[in-house]
């Protein structure tokens, strides 16, 4: 098939906090659905698409362990089989410890392949503390944005 490769586009300065607080809020309640037995360590992502859209993951754990999906990756593959492309900002929310936990390399890496460098990252856990980063400072010196130019 030959389909156009869309590479980090789209913008994440336009999200306010509002709206970020709006996606955590979001990220939060998907919490309550992860599927995380042997941790007990519940993780939930919410991301916010160019036209509005939040989508929802949850980390999903197997007796395995390796075979683990995290909540972040598992939001990013069910917007993608939803035909989106590009998002403008995402949410992690992990009530199960007090302090902000934030997104594994793997993660961050697939992130940045539907992320500008620019959209916004919030995550926090179940106490007051919050980290507001962004994709970019998460997953700096990224080839495939340089690939664009
Ligand atoms: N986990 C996530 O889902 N996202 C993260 O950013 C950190 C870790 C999950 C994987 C595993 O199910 C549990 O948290 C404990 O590591």
């Amino acid at each position: 098939m030959n389909e156009k490769i869309i590479i980090n586009e789209g913008t994440g300065t336009d999200v306010d906090e509002n709206q970020m607080e709006i996606l955590f809020q979001e990220a939060q309640k998907a919490s309550e659905m992860a599927y995380a037995p042997y941790s007990r360590f519940r993780v939930g992502a919410a991301l916010l698409c160019q036209d509005g859209k939040i989508i929802t993951g949850v980390n999903v754990e197997n007796r395995s362990f390796g075979l683990t999906t995290c909540a972040e990756r598992n939001s990013i593959t069910t917007a993608a089989a939803l035909g989106y492309r590009r998002f403008a900002a995402i949410a992690v929310s992990t009530p199960d410890s007090i302090e902000p936990t934030s997104p594994c390399g793997a993660c961050r890496q697939v992130l940045s392949e539907f992320m500008p460098p620019n959209a916004k990252v919030r995550f926090a856990g179940s106490g007051p503390n919050q980290v507001n980063t962004s994709v970019g400072e998460l997953y700096p010196f990224d080839s495939l944005h340089e690939l664009r130019q």
